[in-house]
């Protein structure tokens, strides 16, 4: 089995032992190599003048990725006022913003009307009270093209069974509200879900949605949305989503459309996970093992506050093992069943299940891998806890400090009677 750090050089001139011991741990560790080369194959995915590719910044919004972002000519888009502000303070042009709202309140479109900040609006309520606030104003709509995909239900977005977008039914309301407030629809967008290795699905959306997008005849743009798969098991031979066929499919597509509208629009996706995910491990040191019933259990400070899919979803992480310094390379006779737990009062904090891993010791590190993407973004200050620091190994393999782990003091900073 090969060691994914290893092969990709993945730390630079440090090691986990360094940076836990210099930083502590938990500890996000992100890669500029790997997040520059991942933004640079999305930016080429259709090799045509009119195609723009959004960085999904739900994902991972530390400043210092965004910035990566932009160097790397992405735009990007955002889910609510605090992600457009955030994509403000990284230097993003408004322009180059696209605001995907749902289920949003009046304050929060006028943020974004009065910061300039294109909008989707994901229902015809939403549509009609967008269309009060900004009469005479242009904006986006998001259409379901009917199909969903993504690795788990609570991440499918399209189709039948999910709270997003408007229904092909309710497509022709979209010009009476538009006319009734005066609004020019230059938008449409999709997005079916999340995680996905085999593009079918996303193809046959995208001509769905294409096919509905005919219907709109002030068009300047039609958004994609994201999903793109990255290969979590690939210390077992898991291959890469194949980008470069995928891109080739989607321009078909798209040529399709170009000459059945009359005339060019940009076209534009917008993926987070195939961004980040690979660009980012989280390192986490074990503190107690223990039997119990039969089942071996690595106590680590990685609980589900600060990775948690795993137990929000039943995700799989590949996980490698550290001891001073190096990989404990997994082989025959040394691998064991283990269930890998986080700190945290709940049963459900497990990281990994019955894991076959290199016999695990205390104080070793654990390594968990493709974390750059819904990692830092969902964790949380859980049973009061500390959400982690994070590190990016520049392209010189030096670590930088991208942010602070948080303090005792900032679990307090919002309370209003402190003194009291
Ligand atoms: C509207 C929208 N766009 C883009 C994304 C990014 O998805 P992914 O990270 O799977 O590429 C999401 C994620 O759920 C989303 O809801």
């Amino acid at each position: 089995m090969i060691s994914f750090t290893q092969t990709t050089n993945f730390f630079g001139n440090t090691n986990p032992m360094e940076l836990a011991n210099r930083y502590g741990t938990p500890l996000y560790v992100y890669n500029e190599n790997i997040l520059r080369r991942q933004m640079r194959n999305v930016a080429n995915l259709i090799p045509i003048p009119n195609f723009t590719a959004n960085y999904s910044i739900k994902t991972n919004s530390n400043l210092s990725i965004l910035r990566l972002a932009m160097e790397e000519g992405l735009s990007a888009d955002a889910m609510s006022p605090g992600e457009i502000y955030v994509l403000l303070k990284a230097g993003f042009p408004k322009e180059r913003i696209f605001y995907v709202s749902n289920n949003v309140s009046a304050e929060e479109l006028q943020y974004a009307i009065d910061q300039g900040i294109m909008t989707s609006l994901d229902s015809l309520s939403q549509l009609d009270l967008y269309g009060q606030l900004n009469p005479g104003g242009r904006c986006a709509v998001r259409l379901n093209p009917g199909v969903g995909a993504g690795h788990h239900e609570k991440v499918i977005t399209g189709g039948k069974k999910t709270k997003f977008a408007i229904a092909e039914s309710d497509v022709p309301e979209i010009a009476q509200i538009a006319a009734r407030h005066n609004l020019k629809i230059v938008g449409v967008n999709q997005h079916i879900g999340s995680l996905f290795m085999d593009g079918t699905p996303f193809i046959t959306a995208v001509e769905h949605f294409l096919q509905l997008a005919l219907r709109f005849p002030d068009l300047e743009f039609a958004d994609f949305g994201g999903g793109f798969g990255i290969p979590y098991h690939k210390l077992s031979g898991e291959k890469e989503f194949d980008l470069a066929s995928f891109g080739k499919d989607i321009e078909k597509a798209v040529a399709d459309f170009t000459s059945k509208y009359g005339r060019s629009i940009v076209f534009k996706c917008e993926p987070g996970r195939y961004v980040a995910a690979e660009g980012g491990v989280l390192l986490g040191r074990v503190h107690a093992l223990k039997q119990n019933s039969g089942v071996s259990y690595a106590g680590t400070d990685i609980g589900m506050n600060v990775l948690v899919r795993p137990s929000m979803y039943d995700s799989w992480h590949d996980i490698e093992v550290y001891r001073d310094g190096a990989p404990v390379i997994a082989e025959e006779g040394n691998m064991h069943a283990v269930t890998v737990v986080g700190n945290i009062c709940e049963s459900g904090d497990i990281l990994a299940k019955d894991r076959e891993l290199p016999t695990i010791q205390e104080n070793d590190v654990l390594c968990v891998l493709d974390a750059g993407a819904y990692g830092y973004s969902m964790s949380s200050n859980y049973n009061n806890r500390l959400r982690p620091a994070e590190v990016l190994i520049g392209i010189d393999g030096e670590p930088r400090l991208i942010r602070r782990r948080d303090r005792l003091e900032d679990l307090v900073a919002g309370f209003t009677e402190l003194e009291s």
